[in-house]
């Protein structure tokens, strides 16, 4: 789960990071009555679930609590990277001397954590990695032994922060590293990580992924949750207790088992580079668990779905055998009924191959095409997405 720039603030200063929280508004006469209580100069900072926000207008600094009313209105109606803004943070202009950028992340690639670190810091560290890759410092860091004072005395050293701040810094290098572990974080970001006046180090602005394979170990982490945000058929897919993501193609995905559902999307898209281009719109796995209730509740939320124009059911038999998927099939079309409008391809192998895909012939329905093989499928879900 990613956090809001102001939720990861909360967890920052959970730990002892320091930065300012500011208040979050869902309202223009809010953000007025905000600053008035901030006093001074302040700044009103899009909250959405997207970088560059200040290039996109969404960070403004008020000089009085009018221009916050002014900003928050003109910001509170911007969509950034398709995302709508529902609310702004507003805080105490806190002018950056100098601007770092500071993170730790899960490198999956070398089942390890990684920390990137640039005294070059500011809007967009990516261009600074391209025109100036020496300025921003990959350093590993070992799952086993994590981040010490010694290792953060390491990093602060290898990523060359100014010797007045480098206490503070290794200070905070531990204290960023408490919130991704003890969160279970996979991305803790600052960017900036700023150096105010008075040499002050602060988190002026945050980024935090939640693990949420980790869910049950934090309670408190479900109040992160904005639901009127979320994508209503992932929660949809959720509240049943399927593992949903949804992709921005046209074939519906249905399998059992990640690794299958995965190699599915990869043979669609590729079937799909014949057939105008279409694209999963999913991934879906229902797992061992195929019965009809679970068939027809993932059917029910990809049918949900206004992009999906075919659906592509693919199913190896191990455990769960295709006689049961296949009745699975059959009950999930009858509890839908009417609600199922798109064509099913589906491919049946594995255990009981045979009596599955008999059933399935005797069922005869008109939106159920079968398909023997994994490619072959594919290549009809494609074309019949594109038709
Ligand atoms: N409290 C603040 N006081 C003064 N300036 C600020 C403050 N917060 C942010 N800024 C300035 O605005 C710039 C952009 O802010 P911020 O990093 O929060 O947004 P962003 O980087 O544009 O958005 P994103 O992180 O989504 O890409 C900062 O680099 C900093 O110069
Ligand atoms: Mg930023």
């Amino acid at each position: 789960m990613d956090l809001m720039e102001y939720q990861a603030k909360e967890l920052f200063a959970k730990h002892g990071v320091a930065t300012t929280l500011g208040v979050v508004v869902e309202t223009a006469e809010e953000a007025r009555a905000a600053a008035e209580q901030i006093g001074g100069v302040t700044v009103v900072k899009a909250q959405v679930k997207a970088g560059g926000r200040g290039k996109a207008g969404g960070v403004k600094l008020a000089k009085t609590p009018d221009e916050a009313f002014q900003h928050a209105t003109d910001i509170l109606a911007l969509t950034i990277k398709d995302l709508p803004v529902n609310r702004v943070l507003v805080t105490p202009a806190t002018p950056p001397v100098e601007e770092y950028y500071f993170s730790f992340l899960l490198d999956r690639s070398n089942r390890s954590y990684l920390c990137i670190a640039s005294v070059e810091g500011g809007v967009e560290i990516e261009e600074v990695a391209k025109t100036n890759p020496d300025a921003v410092k990959q350093i590993p860091v070992s799952p086993a032994t994590g981040v010490d004072v010694a290792k953060a005395e390491a990093i602060v050293d290898e990523a060359g922060f100014p010797a007045e701040l480098r206490d503070q810094a290794i200070e905070m290098v531990q204290r960023l590293w408490a919130v991704f572990v003890e969160e279970d974080a996979t991305l803790v970001e600052v960017n900036p990580l700023a150096r105010l006046e008075g040499d002050k180090l602060e988190a002026l602005d945050g980024k935090v992924s939640l693990d949420e394979n980790a869910e049950f170990r934090h309670e408190d982490h479900a109040a992160f949750e904005i639901r009127e945000e979320a994508d209503p058929l992932e929660s949809k897919a959720k509240d049943k207790g399927l593992n949903y993501v949804k992709l921005d193609g046209q074939v519906g995905i249905i399998g059992n088992g990640a690794g299958l559902v995965m190699s599915t999307l990869d043979v669609v898209a590729y079937a799909g580079e014949r057939h105008g281009g279409v694209t999963p719109a999913n991934f879906l796995d229902i797992g061992g668990g195929a019965n009809a209730q679970v068939m027809a509740d993932g059917l029910d939320v990809i049918l949900g779905d206004e992009q999906v124009k075919s659906v592509f059911v693919n199913v190896f038999g191990g455990i769960t055998s295709c006689d049961e998927v296949a009745s699975g099939i059959k009950g999930a079309l009858e509890i839908l009924g009417d609600a199922a409008t798109k064509p099913l391809v589906v491919r049946l192998d594995g255990n009981n191959v045979d009596r599955g895909r008999a059933i399935l012939d005797e069922l005869d329905h008109p939106l159920v095409t079968q398909v023997d093989t994994m490619d072959g499928a594919a290549d009809k879900a494609a074309e019949l997405a594109n038709g």
